[in-house]
């Protein structure tokens, strides 16, 4: 048997499914005793620790997680790689946070040794943090792109980027063209798309900051190279959706220009998606583009409450994100504590056994990545963590008082964060985590 083949045991617990508002059972894989089996780099096999060891080849790597719990890396659908460096500034809501700290920050994004630098601390984190994939946004700058992929292809991740096409109102330093811009994301797309792990996404910052004749470049792009994402903001704040209307009169609504434009469908995700009407939603729904809820940039930038019934309702698929550096942490079980509080806040519910899902599994098929990633099924990729539930001596002994797995998990998304992920595996390898700090 190849030497290559690794055994890890601990508690695996994985989706196979939405379990919506109900007890999981149907949708969720949990073996208290479990194993995960990996081969060159892929899920061989998961299932109950002892009828699959009996199978395996006796001298086979057994890596003991004692009561770890072992669940696929976690996914997230909305993240600002510059933004590393903004977290935590200034309490003002969106359009004024962008004026007085965003741009000035990207504006340093123009130095490729600084983008370098800063990609790798942001790895880190991500890596830290349990999150082994994420749909990033870069700067207007290709080259903070090239920047971004090179570190992650060098650690070999699963990420999707892309180069911010802004052309009019925002600062002159962060200007591109139409042309210019289209170019770029070209560029882009012949050099990484499909490479390594990584996919490209045609990144308009949002409405306001593209005049018509970018977003309709950013449309054509979209409709060429249909397997690239689409990746941007939408009706996050009420002054944003007011300056929108200005801007285009003549559209129903702030989701019809991104319509208009042809930048809704399969593998278009927006990010926010929190003041639309159903016609909205049910179009979203319809072309198969996504949501990607920010709980703790929605907070933080008061910019509203995400509404998940209504989305249900709909029919509008959506994941969760951090949004960094408008949402104030990497860490997803962080993010979805947060998402709890809000659906708290909008009178409805989130289980935590679909927290973890999104966070897993719907968050891959957000991205149209279900097969590889998210999940345990035989033949996925093997990219995992491994949970320490008695990270803090606080979870630990809430955790010893749960009797269920959705409390354990509740108390988890709500106590938890980086300390609580012990390991990160990328393609069956332990990823290398630098601390920034020691360097
Ligand atoms: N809308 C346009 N740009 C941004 C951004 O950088 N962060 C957030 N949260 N919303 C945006
Ligand atoms: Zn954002």
């Amino acid at each position: 048997m190849s030497a290559s083949l690794q055994a890890h045991r601990g508690a695996v617990l994985y989706f196979t499914d939405d379990p919506r508002d109900g007890d999981g059972s149907g949708q969720v894989v949990h073996h208290e005793d479990g194993l995960l089996v990996v081969e060159h780099g892929r899920v061989q096999a998961v299932g109950p620790a002892d009828a699959l060891l009996a199978t395996l080849p006796a001298d086979i790597t057994l890596i003991d997680h004692g009561s770890d719990l072992l669940m696929p890396g976690l996914i997230d659908t909305h993240i600002h790689f510059p933004q590393t460096e903004v977290i935590g500034s200034g309490g003002r809501q969106l359009l004024d946070w962008l004026d007085d700290y965003v741009f000035a920050v990207e504006r340093r994004f123009g130095d490729p040794a600084y983008a370098r630098e800063v990609a790798e601390v942001f790895l880190d984190e991500l890596l830290r943090n349990g999150t082994t994939t994420a749909l990033v946004f870069c700067t207007v700058h290709k080259t903070s792109v090239d920047a971004f992929f090179a570190a992650a292809a060098r650690r070999g991740l699963r990420m999707i980027a892309g180069k911010v096409l802004m052309d009019r109102n925002c600062p002159e330093y962060l200007r591109d063209t139409a042309d210019d811009g289209a170019r770029e994301t070209r560029e882009l797309i012949e050099a990484w798309h499909g490479t390594e792990r990584l996919s490209v996404a045609i990144t308009p910052r949002f409405a306001p900051t593209s005049t018509p004749e970018q977003l309709a470049a950013a449309g054509r792009l979209a409709a060429e190279y249909p397997s690239t994402y689409i990746h941007s903001h939408l009706a996050e704040n009420p002054s944003e959706i007011a300056w929108v209307r200005e801007l285009f009169p003549e559209r129903r609504s702030y989701l019809d220009v991104y319509d208009h434009y042809g930048l809704l469908r399969e593998r278009a995700v927006y990010a926010h998606a929190i003041h639309l009407d159903q016609t909205d939603r049910r179009r979203m729904a319809d072309c198969g583009a996504c949501a990607a809820h920010s709980p703790t940039s929605n907070l933080y930038l008061g910019s509203g409450l995400f509404d998940f019934d209504a989305s249900d309702a709909a029919g509008l698929r959506f994941g969760v994100a951090t949004d960094v550096g408008g949402g104030t942490s990497f860490s997803m079980l962080r993010t979805l504590g947060e998402a709890y509080k809000v659906a708290q806040m909008k009178g409805q519910r989130l289980t935590p056994l679909r927290a973890f899902y999104l966070a897993t599994l719907g968050n891959a098929r957000i991205l149209q990545l279900q097969d590889r990633i998210g999940t345990f099924a035989p033949g996925s990729e093997a990219d995992f963590i491994a949970v320490d539930l008695q990270a803090t001596p606080l979870l630990a002994r809430r955790l010893r008082a749960c009797r269920t797995l959705s409390e354990k998990l509740l108390v988890l998304m709500t106590l938890g964060d980086e300390r609580a992920v012990r390991q990160t595996y990328i393609g069956g390898n332990e990823a290398v985590i630098h601390d920034q700090n020691e360097s």
